[in-house]
């Protein structure tokens, strides 16, 4: 039964473990596609609405990507200056104007409860692309999607685990995500790393605690000996009255090589919603980092786009089909060796 066709991806709190599964069944079969073994057309003549009215790059373009793969097309608007939200329209006329247009529509916005609120005057269904300091679903399905596998690989598994989320934990929707999903788990250790101010909202601790989670909420980084996932955040400078207010907070949690070797167990897990703020001041995750096999932050990236195909087959009702409209890939390429 698939229970996703024709709805709405608004929030993680309408997935279970069968949910997660089934969506994580359907990705797995993505891989040949993502990796230009074969394509498919099974999205051919289907429309994308891909509405980005906050910045993004790898959400906005792996949502694409995603529809593309299945062989649909895209129509995209970026930024609100240029849209007519800019003119006093209400979200609930831009959604019938959008779903007019398009047979599924992507969306983010810098607003919590927005994309909701969008879904309501839509003819089609809505993923959220994340809605303010509110939700990321997709992303907490991708972050967990790669946690499986990263923790497979070491023998390991989510039941168990403890896992570190560190920075701005406050203002970051994808911890918000994650915290909520990882709560459908059993037996999981949180350490909450963040400034006093920038502390997990007490509605995500008290989703935790009520599911028999074990947390710790403090301010050290080290200590973390025994964490199986590191999952770094950025200050999320947009959403604070002003720069410097953020800059308070930016380059106080720095994870770099030499830290991860005092404080970390070889095998312990680096993750990154991204994108990470390199900039000297912040630098929150070196580059130093980077060939550290443990890091998995490109990965994410990678499994972002299965999960995204996984969703769209879903919600169009293709998730059988896919296989059907197979065709060959006619040029070269070097995604076929991955
Ligand atoms: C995150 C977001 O937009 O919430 N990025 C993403 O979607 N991968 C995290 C961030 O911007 O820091």
């Amino acid at each position: 039964m698939n229970q996703f066709r024709g709805q709405h991806i608004l929030s993680v709190n309408q997935f279970d473990r069968d949910a997660i599964r089934q969506i994580f069944q359907v990705a797995d079969r993505m891989a040949p596609y993502a990796h230009r073994k074969k394509r498919t057309r099974v999205l051919d003549g289907a429309i994308l609405g891909n509405l980005f009215f906050e910045a993004s790059t790898r959400t906005r373009v792996s949502f694409g990507t995603a529809f593309n793969l299945l062989g649909g097309e895209v129509r995209e608007t970026a930024g609100m200056a240029t849209s007519a939200l800019s003119k006093g329209e209400s979200l609930y006329d831009t959604a019938r104007v959008l779903s007019s247009y398009s047979d599924i529509v992507a969306m983010r916005h810098p607003d919590a409860g927005s994309v909701a609120e969008f879904a309501q005057g839509s003819r089609v269904p809505v993923i959220n692309g994340g809605d303010g300091a509110n939700e990321h679903p997709t992303q907490a399905l991708l972050d967990l999607y790669t946690i499986s596998k990263e923790l497979q690989f070491h023998g390991d598994n989510i039941e168990g685990m403890h896992i570190a989320m560190v920075g701005d934990l406050k203002h970051g929707r994808t911890v918000h995500s994650l915290s909520k999903l990882l709560s459908l788990y059993k037996n999981i250790r949180f350490t909450l790393i963040s400034p006093k101010e920038l502390a997990m909202p007490d509605s995500i601790i008290d989703a935790i605690d009520k599911a028999g989670h074990r947390y710790t909420i403090t301010e050290q980084i080290e200590g973390l000996v025994d964490a199986d996932i590191c999952y770094q955040t950025r200050i999320q400078e947009e959403r604070f009255p002003s720069q410097a207010e953020a800059n308070k907070y930016r380059g106080k949690f720095r994870l770099n090589q030499d830290i991860y070797t005092r404080h970390f167990q070889s095998k312990t897990v680096i993750m990154h919603p991204l994108p990470r703020d390199s900039r000297a001041d912040a630098n929150e995750l070196d580059n130093d980092l980077n060939l550290n096999p443990n890091l998995a932050i490109f990965r994410q990236v990678d499994n972002g786009v299965l999960i995204r195909m996984a969703l769209f087959a879903l919600t169009l009702g293709v998730e059988d089909i896919v296989e059907k409209y197979d065709c060959e890939v006619q040029w070269y390429s070097n995604k076929q060796n991955i």
